[in-house]
């Protein structure tokens, strides 16, 4: 079947840095089918020549755009204006009288959803219930749950939920997708996913670069919104779920709205920070108290992880650019026995830079003595598999086409996943939690330690 993408904000930073590459790239293995087309929609005064022209100029990476050219025309259409998406939909309906795959995708701010979906729908472009044509939101969705939830009603207004396609980049990344596999594919996880083998889960979402640019977005969502509500939360939901009925993108989702049902933080825990610096960054107030990392310890209540404390943690102009979720058992019954210093085994999942998994065990140091040692057992995915690592885009285009959906945020999970995060938004006001600037990650580390008793430095 034919497929056409139709992208909005073709010139901005996502469409030229993530979602022209992961086509080309698709395209190049024949994994899209060679008469796919994309309509790269812009503001801008443009026409094809001058489009390719504009994003030359602005690769970061180059690459070859000689596929691109076959594929991609540039069509220029103001948001507001009806007319031009009618003038769109005649010509995307002259492209193909077969059934045709088309997918709209928004690559753009929150601010211009509301006119391109009401457009879109009364052009015609977006039949309700058509299930060929689908519309795709990137993240922020919403900013809390009344404005998300004003969103969802608004997209309800025009498309049916099977239309929808809300993003969140980390759900392809190749490590997320391996937890389900990790935990239910392996027997030696099957019984030791729970509070009687688990001691703490620790998910952490590190970067290591301050905000550059995005003052805008930035100074008005924070880590927490930005990082916690999206990317954290679908971690742990991921971790802490039941067994799922099927592994089809309904029953995956119902388990992982069970597990946001079921989450609460201590609010003596949360420790919220701004690094040093970041009230001299371009565009930001001087007298802003925007959060760019956060720490929290959460609790799932459900009767497989009560009482396991899962710890969350994510920030800017930290030490290192790192998301993992490390995952430590109990010490073993025969542990004191041993008179030898035995370490609990820790299951690390390596999302990103590297994707990588790795279990640490104790072992005997070879030889005569009875000495034990500490031994990982590692595997990185990313090094045996240089220059193939499909990127998180490619993966989420195709499941897209081929309407698969478990990869995307279902409206349960961003309602219950809001509702979270308005509390401790509600806290941080009420309880006056201050504020801690940083000027190094070690600092905070140190806090946490000292508060929680658990160590971050090194991880
Ligand atoms: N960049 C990423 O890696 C990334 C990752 C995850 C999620 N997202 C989300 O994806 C969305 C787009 O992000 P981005 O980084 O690509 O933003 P961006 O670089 O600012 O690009 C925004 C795009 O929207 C267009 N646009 C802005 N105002 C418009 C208007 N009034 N009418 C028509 N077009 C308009 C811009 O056109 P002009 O070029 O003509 O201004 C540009 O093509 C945002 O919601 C962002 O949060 C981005």
């Amino acid at each position: 079947m034919k497929t056409i993408i139709t992208i909005f904000g073709s010139t901005g930073d996502l469409t030229i840095r993530k979602l022209l590459p992961a086509i080309n790239h698709l395209l190049e293995e024949n994994l899209l089918p060679d008469n796919t087309k994309i309509f790269a929609i812009g503001r801008r005064d443009y026409n094809t020549e001058k489009y390719f022209e504009f994003i030359s100029n602005n690769l970061q990476t180059k690459y070859d755009l000689s596929r691109l050219r076959r594929h991609v025309e540039y069509f220029k259409l103001d948001v507001d204006n009806l007319k031009d998406y009618q003038i769109l939909n005649t010509m995307i309906s002259g492209i193909s009288k077969e059934p045709t795959r088309r997918i709209f995708y928004l690559a753009v701010g929150p601010d211009l959803l509301k006119d391109i979906a009401e457009n879109l729908s009364k052009s015609n472009l977006v039949i309700k219930g058509d299930t060929q044509a689908s519309v795709t939101f990137e993240k922020p969705f919403g900013e809390d749950l009344n404005s998300a939830t004003e969103i969802n009603n608004l997209l309800w207004q025009y498309f049916d939920e099977s239309q929808i396609y809300r993003i969140d980049h980390y759900l392809g990344k190749e490590m997320i997708q391996n937890i389900l596999t990790v935990r239910f594919a392996n027997k030696i996880f099957e019984n030791s996913w729970n509070n009687h083998a688990v001691k703490s889960i620790r998910l952490l979402v590190k970067e290591n670069e301050p905000i550059f640019s995005r003052a805008g977005y930035y100074d008005k969502s924070g880590a927490l919104k930005d990082m916690v509500q999206s990317h954290l939360l679908q971690m742990l939901a991921l971790v802490g779920m039941e067994v799922p009925l099927s592994y089809q993108s309904e029953d995956l989702k119902n388990e992982k709205v069970e597990v946001l049902k079921k989450l609460r933080y201590d609010s003596k825990s949360l420790i919220i920070g701004q690094y040093e610096g970041y009230l001299d960054e371009l565009n930001i107030p001087s007298d802003s108290k925007t959060e760019t990392f956060v720490f929290l310890k959460a609790f799932v209540d459900t009767p497989r992880f009560k009482g396991v404390p899962f710890y969350l943690l994510t920030g800017k102009a930290l030490e290192k650019k790192e998301s993992l979720i490390e995952i430590e058992f109990e010490e073993s019954s025969q542990q004191q026995k041993w008179h030898l210093p035995l370490q609990n085994n820790i299951l690390t999942i390596q999302i990103a830079p590297l994707d990588g998994i790795s279990l640490r065990l104790n072992s005997k140091v070879p030889g005569l003595k009875d000495e034990v040692e500490q031994v990982e057992l590692d595997y990185c995915i990313s090094c045996d598999h240089v220059g193939n690592m499909p990127e998180a885009y490619e993966k989420l285009i195709l499941d897209m086409n081929g309407h698969h959906k478990s990869l995307f945020t279902g409206w349960d999970e961003i309602l219950n996943s809001w509702k979270f995060i308005d509390q401790v938004k509600t806290d941080i006001e009420r309880k006056n939690i201050p504020l801690t600037i940083y000027k190094s990650s070690k600092e905070l580390y140190d806090l946490i330690l000292e508060r929680e008793g658990v160590h971050f430095e090194n991880i």
